[in-house]
């Protein structure tokens, strides 16, 4: 595996792929890699015969007292895990080679109306056109064949397979299910911030989803009184809750009738954001 750290190189070695016809699947990250993004790279690898990896933790989707300074940046040990997983190309640049004429850039990618307004976009303004700002570069400088992004970030999918829709992108847009710890907490970057403590107490989150699950699976279709339920749990357990909603998988409101839905929650544990979620299919 070749490390890149340089656009031109970058597109230099991805023009030798291109010219052996080869298909191109890449894996944007922020780096800090585990199990879970690992499991992206296998399904590139699945999917596309050249996996490119891009590890760049992007200021432009950080908000001002967000983690931007203390995100933690582990390129040796990335570039390992990496290989050992089978990508062919790690591009890791800097900010000047992601924002060429300065930063902060100003281009920037809006994906408006519904999707960005509620959930994490209600709680990080900004986020998702920071998020979908620098996916687009990304894309226009590897030109993937398909892209894979991870299911942990339910509505940073739906953002980027609507910008990649209403712009015409010439890709596919491959979602991969979340990896968890065996006590239940998906895998994050951030659970390294939790004392021992709190990383206790953290599977909480997907369990009161997997209760909510539960409940609508028995019947129960008062979405509104089952989330206040869990809020009330997780706030006893410790958690300073920011939202735990029912909606479809699209995050539309869900229709009275849905068979396929996703709950989704984001909490304070401490100082340390998580956010789950967990789709729901109901049988019959
Ligand atoms: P990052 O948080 O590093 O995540 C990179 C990718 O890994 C995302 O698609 C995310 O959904 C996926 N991922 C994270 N935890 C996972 C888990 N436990 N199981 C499966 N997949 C998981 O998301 C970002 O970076 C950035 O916003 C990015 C898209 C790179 C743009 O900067």
């Amino acid at each position: 595996m070749r490390t890149l750290h340089r656009v031109a190189d970058l597109q230099a070695e991805l023009a030798e792929w291109r010219s052996r016809r080869e298909s191109i699947a890449l894996v944007p990250t922020m780096g800090n890699l585990h199990a879970g993004h690992l499991s992206l790279v296998r399904k590139a690898r699945e999917l596309g015969e050249c996996v490119v990896v891009s590890v760049f933790v992007n200021p432009l989707q950080f908000g001002p007292n967000e983690d931007f300074e203390r995100y933690p940046r582990t390129l040796q040990a990335d570039q390992e895990l990496l290989a050992g997983a089978g990508a062919d190309l790690l591009f890791a640049p800097a900010v000047a080679d992601v924002y060429p004429a300065g930063y902060p850039p100003a281009t920037t990618v809006r994906v408006g109306g519904a999707l960005t307004g509620i959930l994490d976009g209600h709680f990080r303004p900004g986020h998702f056109e920071g998020v979908a700002t620098v996916v687009n570069i990304l894309f226009n400088l590897v030109r993937p064949d398909v892209a894979v992004f991870g299911e942990k970030d339910w509505q940073q999918l739906q953002v980027i397979r609507r910008m990649a829709a209403d712009l015409g992108m010439p890709l596919r847009i491959v979602g991969a299910e979340t990896l968890r710890d065996a006590d239940g907490l998906a895998l994050s970057s951030r659970n390294q911030y939790l004392d021992a403590q709190e990383r206790a107490l953290a599977p909480r989150l997907q369990a009161a989803l997997r209760t909510i699950a539960a409940a609508i699976e028995g019947g129960r279709r008062d979405y509104e009184a089952l989330c206040a339920e869990q809020w009330a749990q997780l706030e006893a357990a410790g958690f300073k809750p920011q939202y735990l909603e029912v909606r479809a998988p699209d995050l539309a409101q869900p229709a009275p009738d849905a068979r396929s839905l996703v709950l989704l929650a984001a909490a304070y544990l401490g100082r340390t954001r998580l956010i789950d979620n967990l789709p729901l299919h109901l049988e019959n």
